[in-house]
């Protein structure tokens, strides 16, 4: 069975198509992506109507690419699959609208994935995929949560942030650093050249004795802290701009991976699942490494490339969800997007 997914949820347009053999896990064809990054930077962040209308330009052409690089035609697509939420409802209804018209077209029926979902199930596009169960860290722009995961759609949330995501956090103090949206990759290749012991900066909620995380406070540190250091916490080859980076970074790696650990041995798991764009973050990878080595726990994180948002984790998604019965396809073109969508809601 050829599954095409089509992600459209922020500001990338992701297409890609999965095959599916019996029980085996899918298999990625091909994928193609366009990241709107760079029309969004002129505004320090994702202007949602600019984004509606980049997927609109954007997701037939790529649609070809990946048809024409699998060397599969449209008429072999057996379902097409769309992130129906979380995210932007203009950019979501872009991807619904198409996914569902060209179902309609070929006659083949549409499964609406859920954007966490994707994002969670994308270490299984990896070399070495995990097997369930497994805790899942998933740090994005936009979430951060601890799940525990029994297998596909069965999804326990364990805790999350009651306020900023992760992401959140790495963006907004790299914009007080001066770095262009989205700042995290920015803020950890500039943390590389600082010393991460330079400021004392909190590290909330570490020893709440729960899951749940908090990272609005530790943005107002930052800018304190920045405010404290002058025009040198924001220009470009200041040693001071480096360590406020690097300072950063430690809080919010501190406490991702402790939370992970603590979730790891109260549940008694012995495999973490990391998901979602910070999970591309080397320093938090590394601590991770270290960390679950210690406690003989495996650790699997998306490759590199799929760790922000794509259409091969929708498409994969989607696979899963009709390998394991969760979901089925259907010839309803009728569609609904869900902006606002939590994922331990989903069945
Ligand atoms: O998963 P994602 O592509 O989009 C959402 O669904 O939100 O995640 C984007 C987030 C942004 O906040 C971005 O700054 C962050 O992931 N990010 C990183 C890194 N790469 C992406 N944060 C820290 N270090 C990175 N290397
Ligand atoms: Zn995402």
């Amino acid at each position: 069975m050829r599954i095409l997914g089509i992600e459209s949820s922020c500001d990338e347009t992701g297409v890609a198509l999965v095959e599916t053999t019996g029980d085996a896990l899918p298999r990625l064809l091909s994928h193609a992506l366009y990241s709107q990054i760079e029309m969004h930077q002129a505004y320090g962040g994702v202007v949602p109507e600019l984004a509606s209308r980049d997927h609109i330009r954007r997701v037939l052409p790529l649609t070809r690419q990946v048809m024409s690089e699998a060397g599969v035609s449209l008429s072999d697509v057996d379902v097409v699959a769309y992130t129906r939420g979380p995210g932007l409802a203009g950019a979501l209804l872009v991807g619904s609208g198409v996914a569902c018209a060209l179902a309609a077209s070929l006659g083949k029926p549409v499964l609406g994935v859920h954007h966490l979902e994707g994002h969670l199930l994308s270490p299984f596009l990896s070399a070495d995929a995990p097997e369930f169960p497994f805790i899942a860290l998933l740090v994005s722009g936009g979430h951060t949560q601890l799940m525990r995961v029994d297998g596909v759609g069965r999804y326990e949330l364990l805790g999350e942030t009651i306020d900023d995501a992760a992401g959140e956090a790495f963006d907004k103090s790299a914009k007080l650093m001066g770095l262009p949206y989205p700042g995290g990759p920015g803020l950890s290749r500039l943390a590389e050249q600082g010393n991460p012991a330079a400021y004392k900066l909190p590290r909330p909620l570490l020893h709440s004795g729960d899951l749940d995380f908090s990272f609005a406070g530790l943005k107002t540190a930052v800018l304190t802290q920045s405010q404290k250091i002058g025009p040198a916490a924001h220009t470009e080859g200041a040693p001071e701009r480096a360590d406020l980076a690097a300072s950063t970074q430690a809080a919010i790696v501190e406490v991702l991976v402790k939370k992970s650990m603590t979730a790891l041995k109260t549940t008694g798991m012995k495999r973490l699942v990391v998901a979602g764009g910070v999970g591309a973050n080397r320093e938090l990878r590394a601590q991770l490494n270290a960390a679950c080595a210690k406690a003989q726990v495996r650790v699997h994180y998306p490759e590199l490339h799929l760790c922000t948002d794509n259409g091969a984790m929708i498409a994969m998604a989607a696979a899963m969800r009709l390998q394991a019965g969760a979901q089925q396809a259907e010839a309803r073109y009728s569609f609904d997007v869900k902006p606002r969508w939590p994922l331990h809601e989903l069945a």
